[in-house]
C-alpha cells in the first residue's frame, strides 16, 4: 500500500502528514508527500513546521518539497489532498477513472464534509501549525483505522 499526501507547496501540511502517517503505519506502507506547485521544489519543510512535528517528536526536517507528478498516479493507491483546490488540480491531472478513484479529500474520512479542508497555515503562526498538526493526527488516526478495515 502506497500513500501520497498532497497540498499546495509540499512544505508545511502535506510534510507533516506525511510524518504523521509514517509513525502510525508498519514499514511495509510506504508513505510520500508532494505538492501542487513547484515553486519549493528542493527546500526543506516550512521551518515552523519541522519545529511543530519535533514538539511531536517527529523528525520532517530531511524532506524535501517535490511537484506531484505523472508517475505518483501509477505509483501511489491513495492520495489524500489537503483542501478543495489542490483535490480539484490532482484529479484534473488524472487520466482515467482507475486514477481518479485514488484521490480524495485529507479530511473526508472524518465525515463532515463541511470542514474537509486542512487550513493553509503558511500564512499563520506556530499556534496555527499545531492546530493543523492535531487535525492531521486526527485525520491519519482515521485513515489507519480505514485501511484496517479495507
Ligand atoms: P502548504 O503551504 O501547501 O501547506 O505547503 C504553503 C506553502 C507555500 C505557499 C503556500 C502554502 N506559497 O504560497 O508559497
Amino acid at each position: 500500500m502506497k500513500i501520497l499526501m498532497v497540498c499546495l507547496g509540499n512544505i508545511c501540511r502535506s510534510p507533516l502528514a506525511e510524518g504523521i502517517m509514517k509513525t502510525k503505519l508498519p514499514d511495509h506502507y510506504t508513505v510520500d508527500s508532494a505538492g501542487t506547485i513547484s515553486m519549493h521544489e528542493g527546500e526543506h519543510p516550512d521551518k515552523r513546521a519541522v519545529k511543530t512535528a519535533a514538539n511531536h517528536h517527529i523528525d520532517i526536517s530531511k524532506q524535501r518539497s517535490r511537484p506531484v507528478t505523472r508517475k505518483d498516479f501509477e505509483n501511489f493507491d491513495k492520495i489524500y489532498c489537503m483542501d478543495i483546490d489542490v483535490f480539484e488540480d490532482v484529479v484534473s491531472k488524472t487520466k482515467n477513472e482507475e486514477e481518479r478513484q485514488k484521490v480524495s479529500l485529507f479530511l473526508e474520512v472524518l465525515g463532515d464534509h463541511k470542514n474537509a479542508e486542512v487550513p493553509d497555515p503558511y500564512w499563520g503562526d506556530m499556534k496555527d501549525f499545531e492546530s493543523v498538526f492535531q487535525l492531521l493526527d486526527k485525520g491519519c488516526e482515521a485513515i489507519k483505522k480505514q485501511l484496517s478495515e479495507e
